[in-house]
Formats: C-alpha cells, structure tokens, sequence
C-alpha cells in the first residue's frame, strides 16, 4: 500500500471534514466536533497550512493532519512560538496501517526543518508515545493554570530546548474554544448520523481528568 503525504488545499476541504467525522463520531462524546474544529482551524490567524497535510491512498483522502500555532511562555514571560497538531484522524476504513504514522513522520520533518522547538498536543499517550512524545511533567511544561494532564505531550525538536532547567506554561490557540451549540449548526450540513454512547467516551473522560504527578 503506498501512502502519499500532499498538502491539503481548498477543493479538499469538503473531503477532509467528512472523513474528520466518520473517524471520530461517537469516539470521545456521542457525535463530534472535530470536522468544525476543522473548519474554523482554516479561517483562524493561527491555523499553519504549510504543516498541514492529507494522506491519500490510490487518490483517495484517507487522513488529515491539522495545525495550529501555539506557544509556551517560561517564567520571565518569554514567549517562543510551538506548534500544535488536531484534529489528527484516519478514515475508520483505514486506521492500523501505518496512515497516522506517516502524517505524524512528515509534518514532524518539517516543523524540524521549520525551527519550531517541539510539537506539543493535547492527546492520548497511546497515539504518540511510540513517535518520542513525552508527558509534559518531565519537559518542564505545564499548562497555563500551572497543571500537568496526561494529555498533554511534548516532542522536542530543538535538542535541549525543553531539557534546561526552564519551565513553560502552554497555550494553545483560542480557535479550539468555541459553544458547543455551533457545532450542532454547522454538522447540519452534514447527512444526519445516530449520536450515542460508547465505553471510548468514559475512557475519554478519564483521560482528560488525569493528571501526572
Ligand atoms: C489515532 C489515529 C490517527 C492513528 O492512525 P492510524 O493510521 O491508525 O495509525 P498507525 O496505523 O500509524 O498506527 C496505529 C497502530 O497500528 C499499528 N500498525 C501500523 N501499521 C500496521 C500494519 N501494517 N499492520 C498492523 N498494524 C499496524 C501501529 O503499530 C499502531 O499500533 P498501536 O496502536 O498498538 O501502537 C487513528 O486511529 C484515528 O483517526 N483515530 C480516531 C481519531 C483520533 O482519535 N485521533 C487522535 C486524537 S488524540
């Protein structure tokens, strides 16, 4: 199977946000709102194109990666600019065949390249620990009320960047702050598709509680 990683563009957009919603409908809470994280990811001021990619097997969109600015602010309120990935998905169709992985690969080559000092997530440990992420407790990086969630991952780019005595407070982008109630608005245009519980949303619910001590 050959994966092919290309820049995502417009006419892609339709495509992208579909395949968003089939990979997590019902995953982390009954629907999603990743397809219009999505979508407000690419009207933001924040929204990185240059690290944001698709993944197509034999022309078809299989995978999405997104990304945004962040930034990590130390002690002296020194503010370095990161970058951030997510939504992250894979058609349900084709997850488990190494699409994600190549996604990941890429737009890490380039955020390198680029002279980002870390890629830094919100996400399960699962997913990314196998690509070097490391919990945010043992990078000195925390979030901005001064907690560190298991969720929160840090790949450090730039060699001892995250490794010197030096703490960091995260900040993501406000584009994934936004009211629930225009989620349901926006996923109206999509083709109506049963919302309901599954076990993945209270092992979600775990997750984002859980903190590292
Ligand atoms: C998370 C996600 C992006 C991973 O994408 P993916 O294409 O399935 O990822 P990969 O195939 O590279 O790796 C997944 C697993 O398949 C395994 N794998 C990769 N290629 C394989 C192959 N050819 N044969 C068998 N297993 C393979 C990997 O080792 C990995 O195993 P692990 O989960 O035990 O560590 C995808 O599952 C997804 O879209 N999930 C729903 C949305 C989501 O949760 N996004 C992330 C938010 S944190």
């Amino acid at each position: 199977m050959k994966i092919a990683i290309r820049s995502e563009n417009e006419a892609d957009h339709l495509a992208v946000e579909v395949l968003t919603r089939e990979a997590f409908w019902n995953l982390y809470r009954p629907g999603c709102d990743e397809h219009y994280t999505t979508h407000l990811i690419r009207g933001h001021e924040d929204f990185l194109p240059d690290l944001t990619f698709v993944a197509e097997v034999d022309g078809e969109i299989v995978g999405s990666i997104v990304y945004t600015r962040s930034w990590v602010i130390d002690e002296l309120d020194e503010r370095v600019e990161t970058a951030t990935f997510g939504p992250l998905c894979v058609h349900p169709a084709w997850q488990r065949r190494g699409v994600g992985s190549a996604l990941i690969g890429h737009s890490w080559a380039l955020a390198a390249e680029k002279g980002y000092p870390g890629i830094i997530i919100l996400g399960d440990p699962h997913n990314y620990c196998k690509h070097g992420f490391k919990t945010g407790k043992d990078l000195g990086v925390c979030t901005l009320d001064g907690k560190y969630p298991l969720g929160l991952l840090v790949l450090e780019l730039r060699q001892g960047f995250f490794a010197s005595s030096r703490r960091w407070k995260f900040q993501t982008s406000e584009v994934y702050e936004f009211d629930a109630a225009q989620v349901e608005v926006y996923d109206a245009r999509f083709p109506p598709k049963e919302k309901k519980h599954q076990y993945s949303q209270e092992l979600f619910a775990m997750l984002v509680r859980a903190v590292v001590e």
